[in-house]
């Protein structure tokens, strides 16, 4: 029985919460795998808009349990304020909620040290969220990590928490020119978050295997992007995970077989925030007019978006990697009313006509975009819940992205409440 993986095709905020409440609503367990409050996906329900950051989005949908897997990094002061301000709007998201032990902790000075490197970087600076999500990855890798189950050991705790500071403190207060962290400090902290933390600590992947066992379905939700996965992306344009949907096998403990469907979620148009290379990035009014039109701010740190054209070679590479099995289209109705619609179907690069994302980072700097110019539309296609339903010039629009993509569109988005989408056909 399926395992279904959601994955953005692009750089982010494509609507991968509003895919995953749809699909949620038919599904046993949700579950983030990568990343952490680094994301920001936002559904509407009955007019009600809720911005979840750490939470898997199927949180909305009660018959759904939701699962923080091993591959997610968590910031526990978010996660239980984000518990909270649910329960304050009537979702009880801890009833039922588990987190892995083996997840890895945010701690106070990951958010200090991330700060303070970009602010180091410059102009070379990769324009994260602040959260200290690189900095709780590195400590990962370095195996300096503090993992959710070192909450449950207070004297297993201390001696990470002082292992895992020793050399930051060199690092802070030598080259930062910062205050020294102190180790008793930060257990104090983090200790206190220990009774609410307990009852939600288990061994997901097999909870995850179990249920898959039983015939269960089990939706992947993947936070951030193919595009910035720290292997595949725009590297060092990127986060610090592997937001793809091999992601998943690694960050919620579940074997490649188990995956049945890949879906990838992308934009009728590109956005981006932070740094790095976006050929078709527009620095004009149509630009403005796309920000403006798809609302597109950040909903983590209310950054304005980078706004361009939909670029075939960014979701194609995409396709490729996570074999997508099926595509869902969103923010379709913010192209509502442009008369022609570029869409990038190849780069000019040194020289070069590009039918694929260049190899190396140079070349990506120096691609320019080859628009096609498809006719556009002016009716309002909000209301469409079947294909019939779209314009010619929509339908045609879908049709092409389609083709150029070489995969299936199975669901599009016509506007941000849970109603509003056209399915094409059943994504479970
Ligand atoms: P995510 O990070 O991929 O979950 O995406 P975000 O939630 O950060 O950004 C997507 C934004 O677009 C949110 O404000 C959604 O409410 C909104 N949205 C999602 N799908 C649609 C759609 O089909 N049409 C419109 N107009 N807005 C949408
Ligand atoms: P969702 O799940 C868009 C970007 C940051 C920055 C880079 C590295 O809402 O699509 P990090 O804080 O992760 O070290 O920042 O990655 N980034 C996102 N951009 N949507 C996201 O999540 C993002 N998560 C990280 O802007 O460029
Ligand atoms: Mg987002």
């Amino acid at each position: 029985m399926p395992g279904i993986v959601i994955v953005g095709a692009q750089w982010g905020d494509e609507g991968k919460g509003k895919a995953t409440d749809q699909i949620a609503e038919r599904v046993d367990y949700t579950v983030r795998y990568s990343g952490g409050n680094n994301a920001g996906h936002t559904i509407v329900v009955d007019g009600q808009t809720y911005a979840l950051h750490l939470l898997p989005s199927g949180i909305l949908n009660p018959g759904c349990v939701p699962v923080i897997g091993n591959g997610v990094v968590v910031d526990l002061e978010v996660l239980f304020e984000e518990i909270d301000l649910l329960l304050a709007r009537g979702v009880s998201a801890a009833d039922h909620l588990l987190v892995s032990a083996n997840a890895h902790i945010i701690a106070p000075y990951h958010k200090v040290i991330d700060k303070v490197t970009e602010r180091f970087l410059g102009k070379r600076r990769i324009g994260t969220t602040g959260r200290g999500v690189g900095p709780a990855y590195s400590d990962k890798v370095n195996r300096l990590g503090i993992r959710v189950q070192d909450l449950l050991d207070e004297k297993i705790l201390r001696q990470k928490v002082e292992a895992s500071l020793e050399q930051k403190n060199h690092l802070l207060v030598k080259v930062y020119n910062r205050a020294a962290i102190r180790p008793d400090e930060v257990a104090e902290q983090l200790l206190q978050y220990t009774p609410r933390l307990r009852p939600l600590v288990a061994d997901t992947a097999r909870v995850l295997n179990d249920a898959l066992d039983e015939g269960k379905v089990v939706l992947f939700e993947g936070a951030q992007a193919h595009h910035l996965d720290v292997d595949h992306g725009t590297y060092p344009y990127v986060t610090s995970s592997n937001p793809i949907a091999a992601g998943a096998c690694t960050g919620a403990g579940v074997g490649p077989t188990r995956i049945d469907r890949t879906i990838g979620i992308m934009k009728a148009y590109t956005t981006r925030v932070g740094e790095g290379p976006f050929p078709t990035e527009l620095h004009d009014a149509a630009g403005e007019k796309l920000r403006q039109d798809g609302g597109e701010f950040g909903t983590t740190t209310g950054r304005p978006r980078r706004c361009g054209w939909f670029d075939a070679l960014v979701v194609e590479q995409a396709v490729r990697v996570n074999a997508f099995t099926d595509l869902f289209l969103t923010k379709l109705d913010v192209l509502t009313g442009w008369e022609e619609i570029p869409v990038c179907v190849g780069y000019e690069a040194e020289g070069r006509r590009l039918a694929h994302l260049p190899m190396t980072q140079t070349e990506f700097h120096h691609a320019e975009p080859v628009y096609e110019y498809l006719p556009g539309w002016s009716e309002d296609i909000s209301g469409a819940r079947s294909f019939d339903q779209l314009p010619q010039n929509t339908q045609r629009y879908v049709r092409r992205l389609e083709e150029l993509c070489a995969t299936r569109i199975s669901g599009i988005g016509v506007g941000p409440s849970r109603e509003q989408v056209v399915m094409l056909r059943d994504l479970r």
